[in-house]
């Protein structure tokens, strides 16, 4: 989501949505429907089904998924549903097919690793059965930077089309290279919505993360980056030091202590290495921060109108995890933090959104790219 600061019209206050749309279950079922089955949805991370034949379920909204490498190292998705009465088509949610076929486990029809029915187990063939139709039914699918993406529609929007930025924007990062570290599951009692709003501004910051406030200071202000301050050109002209972004002073990345837990990504351009943190927000399931040292990505889909699952990675290169004393606990324990005080606020807009159902809220200038987000549900015809 771009902005353009000196649009006059971020300098008033607007309406946000309805609070109804964060709670009612049929406001739910149309961002289902506008969102979650058109989009493209992070699924998970490569190195889960990096072998042939490892395979592993996936929800999103109702509707089951089954990824599976192929023999040729190929990703594949399918509607996890049989095509004889439509059982789900695993009995275990991951593993490794003992060999290159899908067998139901209901009454053993037998497709091949593209998804054709190669047995239906009849005794007595069917007259006229055209099995080339009885297919799994594929879905689209994609690999960007070691995370796996699939489309429940078959027909799916560009693969860019919910990135803030370039795909190219993390390359030197390498992440596909790197290894989940840690992995934090989580259950917020609040709609999906509320945990993107509230990631798209720092008002919040202050207040609600003193330790990041302290580590970020545009954060400590309020700010999600230094130049949203209306004084920002005059301050920078100045050279005043808190008009820059990135850390406090020393300061290397988002740790407990500051410093990094391993070296720094080669390829790592200056100002990526002074910012501190670069954000890519795929819309509507992921988003990823890299730091120095190590990314942290967070997954996110809706279980229900109020209820929302968390998926957090750190993503640390490969070398670095096999270096001896390595330790990602500072990194963890920093970031858990920020995310526990994030989940409790959520759920804490959430709890106070039942009072006045109709009532809307009022978003200020520094919300900007809550506007954006709005915006762009808008356009999905997923809100009034
Ligand atoms: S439901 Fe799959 S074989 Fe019967
Ligand atoms: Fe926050």
């Amino acid at each position: 989501m771009t902005t353009d600061r000196d649009d006059p019209a971020l300098r008033a206050a607007v309406p946000s949505l309805a609070a109804r749309a964060y709670f009612d279950p049929l406001a739910h079922e149309r961002e289902l429907q506008r969102i979650w089955r058109r989009h493209w949805i992070c699924a998970g991370r490569t190195e889960e089904i990096a072998r042939a034949r490892e395979f592993r379920q996936f929800r999103i909204a109702d509707h089951g998924v089954l990824l599976l490498r192929d023999e040729q190292g190929g990703l594949r998705a399918f509607l996890d549903s049989c095509r004889h009465r439509g059982a789900s088509l695993c009995a275990s949610e991951r593993g490794r097919l003992a060999r290159a076929a899908i067998v139901c486990p209901y009454h053993a029809w037998t497709y091949d690793l593209q998804g054709r029915l190669l047995r239906t187990g009849a005794q007595h063939p069917p007259v006229g059965f055209d099995r080339d139709a009885h297919g799994l039914r594929p879905l689209p699918v994609r690999e960007w930077n070691g995370f796996v993406f699939c489309c429940l529609d078959p027909d799916p929007p560009p693969f860019d089309a919910g990135f803030d930025q370039p795909l190219e924007r993390l390359d030197a990062w390498r992440l596909g290279d790197c290894l989940s570290v840690h992995r934090t599951i989580l259950t917020i009692a609040c709609n999906w919505k509320v945990f993107w709003e509230n990631y798209n501004e720092c008002l919040h910051c202050p207040g609600v993360h003193p330790e990041l406030a302290r580590l970020v200071p545009a954060y400590g202000r309020g700010l999600l980056e230094a130049r949203d301050d209306p004084d920002w050109r005059g301050r920078a002209a100045a050279g005043d030091p808190s008009a820059g972004d990135g850390l406090r002073p020393g300061a290397r990345s988002w740790t407990t202590t500051g410093e990094p837990i391993g070296p720094e990504f080669p390829g790592l351009g200056d100002a990526d290495r002074h910012a501190g943190h670069v954000y890519v927000t795929a819309l509507p399931s992921l988003f990823v921060v890299g730091h120095v040292d190590y990314a942290r990505a967070v997954r996110l889909r809706p279980l229900g109108p109020e209820t929302t699952e968390l998926r957090v990675d750190y993503l640390v290169p490969r070398e670095t995890c096999a270096a001896a004393g390595f330790d990602p606990a500072p990194a963890i324990a920093f970031a858990e933090r920020v995310l526990g005080e994030d989940a409790a606020i959520c759920e804490t807009n959430q709890r106070g959104l039942r009072a006045a159902p109709e009532a809307r809220g009022t978003l200020l200038p520094e919300e900007y790219a809550v506007r954006a987000f709005h915006a762009w549900l808008r356009a999905e015809g997923a809100v009034d």
